[in-house]
């Protein structure tokens, strides 16, 4: 997978020094631009904003989001309490498939609960009816898959064949709809608007027929919103239609975009050899600290790396150096990088746009340590370390 981020932005002029290795450093100054083009967003179209959580849950950093977006979305109870515990306004919760001793704090804590299924609504009604006869005040909401494939990478589609995420469009009836306030849809990765036009254009006919009965309908995230080259115009003008056309309140929930190129993941090179080409192993691991490298997989761009060099193939790819983790995993590979400058051990370097999927995604596998979480203002030069972590983080999930 291409990554299309990977700005340094201000982060070209800190000194990696300044933290600890392995440390993530986010930039509050770059969360707040994100911020302010999502809430422009959100102001001139009309929709309404949510954080996903799941993307990134820094939540020293809640006050500033807060300031923003309209609030965030969950994936569960986890989430759902941390968000009632440290984020403003609304909280939307999805799930695959919920807990009945999950639900009822979950009804509690959120304004709309989001059903992957409607058995599940079915099923769940009398905890539904519980927690509405104590008055507590929520909307449910149903996911559907509007069966229009348009990922890069099926793993990473929820509509991809045979998908388990969201009620397939073309099975809904008159009976599911009495069952929900809301609908929600997830379906990017990453994208641009055009693929959000052609997914609404292919569920549009099939809910047309309900348009005015549901209160609100949720588009999910995989918006790009935040990456400069957008067409954030053509999404706003679209969201403000859909809203007159429905007749319901829009909401998204973008993630990614709201971290988009704020954080980078700082790291030191430990030693270096040679197999057919120059290796060197670090402190960063792509199994604990960026586990979407291997899963997706996608290279992470490096803060100041130079363009291979076609001269230099003999010395490995593009005369590269191939990064790995201290871990004892063949696969703990990052990628092959021209280092900025010569490679020696205690040598720091980073990794760029790591805010998002990597925080919330690290594991102490093999007793690796833990990322300490820095937090840097590139427009007042503060920096803050927000939090260590220590042996007893990685013994006391073990038991
Ligand atoms: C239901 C739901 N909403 C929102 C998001 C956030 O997506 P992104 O971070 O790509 O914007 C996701 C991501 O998987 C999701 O599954």
């Amino acid at each position: 997978m291409e990554t299309r981020a990977g700005d340094p932005g201000a982060f070209a002029r800190f000194d990696l020094h300044r933290v600890d290795s392995p440390a993530f450093v986010v930039d509050a100054a770059k969360l707040r631009a994100n911020l302010r083009v999502l809430a422009d967003v959100g102001e001139r179209s009309g929709a309404k904003v949510l954080g996903a959580l799941k993307a990134f849950s820094m939540w020293s950093t809640a006050p500033i989001v807060g300031e923003y977006l309209d609030g965030v979305c969950t994936s569960g109870l986890w989430e759902a309490r941390l968000a009632s515990e440290f984020y403003d306004g609304e909280i939307a919760t999805y799930c695959a498939a919920y807990k009945a001793e999950d639900l009822p704090e979950i009804l509690r804590l959120s304004d709309h609960v989001i059903f992957n299924s409607p058995q599940q609504v079915e099923r769940f009604q009398p905890r539904i009816a519980t927690a509405r006869a104590q008055g507590q005040i929520f909307d449910i909401g149903l996911r559907i898959n509007p069966l229009h494939p348009e990922g890069e990478v099926p793993r990473y589609d929820p509509c991809a064949p045979h998908s388990r995420l969201g009620f397939p469009i073309d099975q809904l009836t008159d009976e599911h709809m009495t069952m929900i306030d809301g609908i929600h849809m997830h379906t990017l990765c990453e994208q641009d608007f055009a693929p959000l036009a052609r997914t609404w254009d292919k569920a549009f006919d099939y809910l047309e027929p309900w348009f005015g009965e549901f209160k609100w309908i949720n588009l999910g995230g995989g918006h790009h919103i935040t990456r400069a080259d957008y067409q954030r115009e053509e999404l706003i003008g679209f969201l403000s239609d859909l809203a007159e056309d429905t007749g319901a309140e829009v909401y998204i929930e973008p993630g990614e975009a709201v971290a988009l190129d704020a954080g980078i993941l700082v790291g030191t090179i430990l030693d270096l050899g040679w197999n057919g080409m120059p290796l060197g192993i670090t402190d960063v691991s792509a199994t604990c600290h960026m586990p979407d490298v291997i899963e997706a997989p996608y290279r992470p761009a490096m803060l100041g790396e130079l363009p291979p060099d076609p001269e230099a193939v003999d010395e490995g790819e593009g005369g590269a150096i191939r990064l790995g983790g201290p871990s004892c995993l063949a696969g703990d590979v990052i990628g092959d990088y021209r280092l900025p400058e010569s490679s020696e051990p205690g040598m720091r370097f980073a990794f760029l746009d790591q805010a998002h999927y990597s925080m919330v995604k690290t594991t102490t596998f093999n007793g690796v340590p833990l990322p300490s979480i820095w937090l840097w203002d590139s427009e007042s030069d503060s920096l803050e370390c927000i939090r260590r972590f220590a042996y007893e983080d990685f013994r006391d999930r073990l038991g």
